[in-house]
């Protein structure tokens, strides 16, 4: 179903292909966790220099951990605490330079050293948020939160 795709080395080439082939990747017929768990494997292909990729959901209280690539990770995050919580609780996407500087940052994999935080919001209710980690500083940049938005408004849109 999902034959390697040709990545490119430049960037946003490489996110206008990554998007082109999500429009033939997200099904509106599987479920939540299935979307989430293809939805992982498919931006850990494409991305490069990163550890972790994956989902935490909210389930009205905190946030849990959904599917994800990489190490095992912590399962739960209080709303409004470390990038994922902050990110959550205001519904804004988080771009961290140097997690080691971000007071609260919960330390998962020794080796993540910068992040990026997308909220997923349907119908202005928060359902949860991508989280990326990095082990090199400086990583993620306006063209990662520009395209990683845009894969997360087309989860939004499929999901029912
Ligand atoms: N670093 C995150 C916790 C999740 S792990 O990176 C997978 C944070 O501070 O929200």
């Amino acid at each position: 179903m999902f034959i390697p795709i040709e990545k490119s080395k430049d960037k946003t080439e490489n996110y206008e292909i990554m998007l082109k082939s999500l429009e033939h990747f997200l099904y509106k017929g599987d479920t939540f966790i299935t979307t989430l768990s293809n939805l992982s494997a498919f931006l850990n292909y494409f991305l490069e220099d990163i550890n972790w990729v994956g989902f935490y959901l909210y389930d009205g209280v905190k946030l849990t951990l959904g599917p994800f690539q990489g190490l095992p990770a912590c399962t739960e995050i209080k709303l409004g605490v470390g990038v994922c919580g902050s990110s959550a609780k205001e519904r804004i996407t988080s771009v961290v330079k140097d997690v080691h500087s971000f007071p609260g940052h919960i330390t998962c994999d020794a080796n993540s050293s910068s992040e990026i935080v997308v909220p997923i919001v349907k119908e202005n209710k928060l359902l949860g948020v991508l989280d990326i980690d990095s082990p090199i500083i400086n990583r993620f940049d306006d063209i990662d939160k520009l395209y990683l938005e845009k894969v997360i408004n087309k989860l939004v849109d499929i999901v029912r």
